[in-house]
C-alpha cells in the first residue's frame, strides 16, 4: 500500500522523488491517514479536474476530516452563507463566475502591465549593491497585493491598510509553525478587509467606476453576501500562490545557472520558461474534489462523497506527459499542459495577471542580479499541505 506522508521534512524539501514513487505504485490509491484518494497521475487528474458532474468542488454535503476542515476554513470569513467560488459547483459557479469575467480579459489584464513595471522596477531598486535581498518579502509578496489593488482601483489614501491586512492574510494562511501571533494578525486582516468591501460594496458611488469592484454592486445575479465574498476571494485569491510561483521560479533558476543564462542571452523563451516553471515546482500542490456519486477512478471503487486529493505536482511530473520530467528545460516543448491552473470550469482566472507578473518579475530579477544564488539569509520553506514554496529567500545583492 502507498503511503503519503507530506508533512516528512524531506518532502517538504523535495516532494518529487515520493511523488514518482507513489506514481509507480498506484496511479490512484486511498490514504487512511487523509481519509481521501491520492491521484498521481496526469490523466487521472485532468479527467477529474473536467467532470464536475462527479467530482464536485463542495465538499459540503460529504463526510470525513478533511471535509470538516474545508468547511471550517470556508466559515472563517463572515460573509453568511457565501461559499468561495471555488468550491462552487455548476450552475450556481458559472453565475458568479461570469460576474468577474470582465475583469480578467486579456485586454483588461494588458492595460495593467504599465503599472506591474513600474511596481517590480520600484520593488526591486532597493535591493542594494552587494547585499543580500530578501526575495519574499521585498518582491513576491507585495507586488501580487499592489496590483490585485490596482485592479481594484482602491483609492490612493486606502491602500496602505489594505496592503497591511492582506499581507497578514497572505502570511497566515502558509505559516506552517502556527504562529500564535501571525494567525491572530491574520484573522484581524480578514476582517478589517470583509468590513472594508462591505462598506465600499453598500456605497457604489464610492468605487472607481473602471475597477473590479464597480461591477460588483450591479452583478444583479449575486446576493450581497456573494459579492462580498467575490471581492475577498479576488483581493486574496492569487496573492499565496503568485509569491510561492514567483519564489519556486527563481529557485529553479538558483539551482539550474545554465537554464538562468540560456534566459538571459534569449528573453524570447521567457513566456514559455513561466510555464516551466509553473510545471517543474507548482504552488499549488493539491486541488481537491469529492465525488457525487458512487463510481470509478483509476479502476478503484470510489464511495459518494468521498474526498479526493489531486497531486499537482505529481502530474506535473508524469512521464507519459513530459519526457525526463525532472529536468528544468526552458525550452521544453509542452510546458503549457501541466495543471498548476487546474483545468476545466474552475481553470485559474488569474492565469493572465499572473503571467503579466511573472514577466515582468522574472526579468527585473535576471536583469539586476548578473549572478543568481543565495545569499546570507539562504531558504527557508513555507507553505502548508496544499501550497508549496519559500518563505523567505535571501538572493546575494546585486554587484
Ligand atoms: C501562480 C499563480 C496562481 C496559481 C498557481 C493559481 C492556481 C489556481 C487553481 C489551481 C485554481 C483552480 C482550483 C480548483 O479547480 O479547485 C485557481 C482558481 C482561481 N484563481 Fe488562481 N492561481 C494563481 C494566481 C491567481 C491570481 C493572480 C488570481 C487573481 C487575482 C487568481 C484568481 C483565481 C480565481 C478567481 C479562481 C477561481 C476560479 C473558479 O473557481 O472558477 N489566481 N487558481
Amino acid at each position: 500500500m502507498p503511503f503519503f506522508n507530506p508533512y516528512r521534512r524531506s518532502y517538504i524539501s523535495d516532494p518529487y522523488p515520493s511523488l514518482h514513487r507513489l506514481r509507480d505504485e498506484a496511479s490512484v490509491f486511498r490514504s487512511p491517514e487523509f481519509q481521501a484518494w491520492i491521484v498521481t497521475t496526469h490523466d487521472d487528474c485532468a479527467d477529474v479536474l473536467r467532470d464536475h458532474q462527479r467530482f464536485s468542488s463542495s465538499p459540503l454535503d460529504s463526510e470525513g476530516e478533511v471535509a470538516t476542515q474545508l468547511q471550517k476554513q470556508s466559515d472563517q470569513v463572515s460573509t453568511g452563507e457565501a461559499r468561495a467560488l471555488v468550491r462552487m459547483d455548476p450552475p450556481e459557479h458559472t453565475r458568479v463566475r461570469q460576474s468577474l469575467n470582465r475583469a480578467f480579459t486579456p485586454r483588461a489584464v494588458a492595460g495593467l502591465r504599465p503599472f506591474i513595471e513600474r511596481t517590480v522596477g520600484e520593488l526591486l531598486d532597493r535591493a542594494e549593491r552587494g547585499q543580500p535581498f530578501e526575495l519574499m518579502a521585498g518582491l513576491t509578496e507585495p507586488l501580487p497585493v499592489a496590483v490585485v489593488m490596482e485592479m481594484m482601483r482602491v483609492p490612493a489614501e486606502d491602500r496602505g491598510r489594505l496592503t497591511e491586512w492582506a499581507t497578514a492574510i497572505q502570511r497566515g494562511r502558509v505559516d506552517t509553525e502556527r504562529d500564535p501571533e501571525m494567525l491572530a494578525a491574520a484573522q484581524a486582516g480578514q476582517e478589517e478587509l470583509t468590513e472594508y468591501f462591505t462598506d465600499a460594496l453598500n456605497d457604489p458611488g464610492s468605487l472607481h467606476p473602471e475597477g473590479l469592484l464597480a461591477a460588483l454592486p450591479q452583478a444583479e445575479a449575486l446576493t450581497p453576501a456573494e459579492r462580498i465574498k467575490t471581492a475577498l476571494d479576488v483581493a486574496m485569491g492569487g496573492n499565496n500562490s503568485t509569491a510561492f510561483m514567483l519564489g519556486n521560479g527563481v529557485l529553479a533558476l538558483i539551482a539550474h545557472k545554465d537554464q538562468a543564462e540560456e534566459l538571459r542571452s534569449h528573453p524570447e523563451l521567457l513566456p514559455g520558461a513561466v510555464d516551466e516553471m509553473l510545471r517543474f515546482d507548482s504552488p499549488n500542490q493539491i486541488i481537491m474534489r469529492f465525488a457525487t456519486a458512487d463510481t470509478t477512478l483509476g479502476g478503484k471503487d470510489v464511495a459518494t462523497g468521498d474526498a479526493i486529493f489531486l497531486l499537482v505536482g505529481a502530474a506535473n511530473r508524469d512521464p507519459a506527459q513530459f519526457p525526463s520530467p525532472d529536468r528544468f528545460d526552458v525550452r521544453r516543448e509542452n510546458p503549457h499542459r501541466h495543471l498548476s491552473f487546474g483545468r476545466g470550469p474552475h481553470y485559474c482566472m488569474g492565469m493572465p495577471l499572473l503571467r503579466e507578473q511573472a514577466n515582468a518579475a522574472i526579468k527585473g530579477v535576471l536583469e539586476r542580479f548578473d549572478e543568481l544564488r543565495f545569499g546570507g539569509g539562504g531558504l527557508v520553506r513555507g507553505g502548508t499541505l496544499s501550497f508549496r514554496g519559500p518563505k523567505r529567500l535571501s538572493i546575494a545583492g546585486p554587484a
